[in-house]
């Protein structure tokens, strides 16, 4: 299984004596709002923090993420409720422990972005003056959000102001990271591509902070940057990845040919909106009592049934009957891109489809976001902590970010303290060159992208992941053993590195997916529709060095 992925080690063949070396007691890949927070709280604690994000910083998840964050911060709110329905959303493979992590130590992490001036939305009749709406699977209106449906932007400026402020935070933008550097079993840093020069930098602690994987599917809700890097990456370095086969779709993103899928947030739900079919029928009643706000793995499989019973290619948002001058205020980023698309939200449909959103599965960390791996941290996207279990509830990932970024990055800078370690001067890793024909790398991509949507996306059948293995194989067979040189080309290089990571990654969520022969939250299997927990309530562990995966139980 997965023979030509697991024959690469690094992407690139190198000397470190060779390379322009830097070095940081804190590495932190990504500038996400995980990746931020662990920075912040890496400095903190008295660590020089070097932070590497792969575009300008404002290139993230979090920089996009509308709808808010979710945080039991009202009397009437519990924390047993969030916990309750965070499990509930998660369909029995949440890890207990950092459930309760995060919506206990969360609230804390919200407060603290008040304090370095983040501007949520105000209501004067709630706590803390602060307005709160609701989201799919939540039973209480708990979601904070900030300039109605700016909320990631606003969080990650606060995080990225607090960065700037402090002097032991290094930020290198635009800097593409190509392999995690191991020696004798554990992480000592990464090779990462700066300019147009490939550089080491030494570590003692590394954070993976990498974020998502969206763009692996046709239709995605991520920027262009979400290809995986990290989670493949971690993978080649010896990492534990799980829960690779849970991919979430979001229900709605806005469907127009030849524009881009915007995302359209769930609040939008949460507020009151409909979702019709063509003939203009609301179908959700008929699939779920929560109707419009049931979870997102049943909104977006509602969508693709309706959509294949009307023979039609989309369905439709309806916020006609909402207040439109509130609507304008509480979703200024969605009233715009209505306004340029000549959609008027007081009489016209808006056309939206679901897209894949957000990656459960990722590097396996434990409660300070420590991975298996020795110097390795993973927290956000890249990491999985186990608080979304089997399908994550809308919000709870900037949560997530801020209360384990946080948490690795006080762990990070502590065991600088605490442990001596040896950077490897004479380290250094060869390639053989390929021997076989060099394919279209662009079709590949685009190929890969449509066959993931169509055969490992909202619905999967044992037949079509097969025939997914075998395609995603023999294109692996052409790129997993070339070498792309940056000298020649940046540009070139780094496509064909994203597209390395991306046949890594497919290949592992494709197999998990055909693994797992049952249908639990975002994982549905048209040929097992039922949920089997008598053999199924267990993580699977990918591990490169591992022949088969591992099948790891739940932590209650
Ligand atoms: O619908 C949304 O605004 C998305 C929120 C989330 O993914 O957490």
């Amino acid at each position: 299984m997965l023979e030509h992925i697991k024959q690469r080690r690094y992407l690139i063949p190198f000397k470190a004596a060779r390379l322009p070396q830097q070095f940081a007691d804190v590495l932190v890949i990504g500038g996400g709002v995980a990746g931020l927070r662990a920075a912040i709280a890496a400095a903190d604690d008295g660590a020089d923090v070097l932070l590497l994000a792969k575009d300008t910083i404002n290139q993230s998840n979090t920089w996009y993420a509308q709808g808010g964050i979710a945080a039991v911060l009202q009397p009437a709110d519990s924390y047993e409720s969030h916990v309750a329905d965070t499990e509930k959303g998660g369909a029995g493979l949440c890890d207990h422990e950092a459930v309760e992590v995060v919506i206990k130590e969360g609230p804390q992490r919200v407060l603290e972005l008040l304090e370095w001036g983040a501007n949520f939305d105000k209501d004067p009749a709630k706590a803390l003056g602060l307005a709160f709406t609701l989201e799919g699977g939540h039973s209480f209106a708990r979601i904070l959000h900030a300039y109605g449906d700016a909320t990631g932007k606003e969080l990650a400026q606060t995080l990225i102001r607090a960065v700037r402020g402090r002097e032991s935070i290094r930020v290198s933008e635009n800097t593409f990271v190509i392999d995690l550097i191991t020696d004798e079993n554990r992480c000592v840093g990464a090779l990462a591509l700066i300019n147009d020069q490939v550089h080491l930098i030494w570590a003692r602690q590394t954070i993976l902070a990498s974020g998502g994987a969206g763009q692996l599917y046709r239709e995605s809700t991520n920027p262009k940057i979400a290809t995986a890097d990290g989670h493949a990456m971690a993978y080649r370095a010896g990492a534990t990845l799980q829960d690779m086969e849970m991919v979430q779709f979001h229900p709605t993103t806005l469907y127009i040919a030849g524009s881009s899928r915007a995302l359209i947030t769930e609040a939008v739900r949460g507020e009151g909106a409909y979702l019709l079919d063509r003939n203009g029928k609301r179908f959700m009643p008929d699939y779920h009592p929560m109707a419009e706000l049931a979870p997102r793995d049943v909104v977006s499989r509602s969508i693709v049934e309706q959509i294949r019973k009307t023979h039609f290619t989309h369905v439709y948002l309806d916020v006609r009957h909402l207040e439109p001058t509130h609507f304008r205020e509480r979703f200024p980023q969605l009233a715009m891109l209505t306004d340029e698309f000549g959609i008027d939200i007081t009489h016209d449909l808006i056309p939206v489809q679901p897209a894949a959103h957000y990656m459960i599965g990722g590097v396996d960390a434990d409660l300070n976001g420590q991975s298996s791996f020795a110097g390795l941290y993973a927290v956000g996207e890249a990491g999985c902590s186990g608080l979304h279990g089997a399908n994550r509830l809308g919000s709870n990932s900037l949560l997530e970010g801020l209360a384990f970024g946080a948490r690795a990055g006080v762990h990070a800078a502590r065991a600088v303290k605490q442990e001596t370690i040896k950077f490897p001067q004479n380290l250094e890793h060869k390639v053989n060159p390929s021997v076989r024909t060099e394919l279209d790398l662009s079709d590949i991509k685009s190929s890969l992208r449509s066959l993931m949507w169509r055969n490992v996306g909202i619905e999967r059948t044992g037949d079509r992941l097969a025939e997914t293995v075998e395609i995603v194989d023999f294109w692996s067979r052409y790129v997993m053993d070339k070498s792309f040189d940056p000298s020649q080309s940046r540009e070139a290089a780094i496509a064909g590195w994203e597209l390395q990571n991306m046949l890594t990654v497919c290949s592992l969520i494709t197999a998990a997916a055909r693994m797992r022969s049952e249908s639990r939250g975002a994982h549905y299997r048209l040929d097992h529709p039922d949920r089997d927990d008598a053999h199924w309530r267990l993580h699977l562990l990918w591990r490169r060095s591992a022949a088969d995966p591992i099948r790891e139980p739940i932590r209650d």
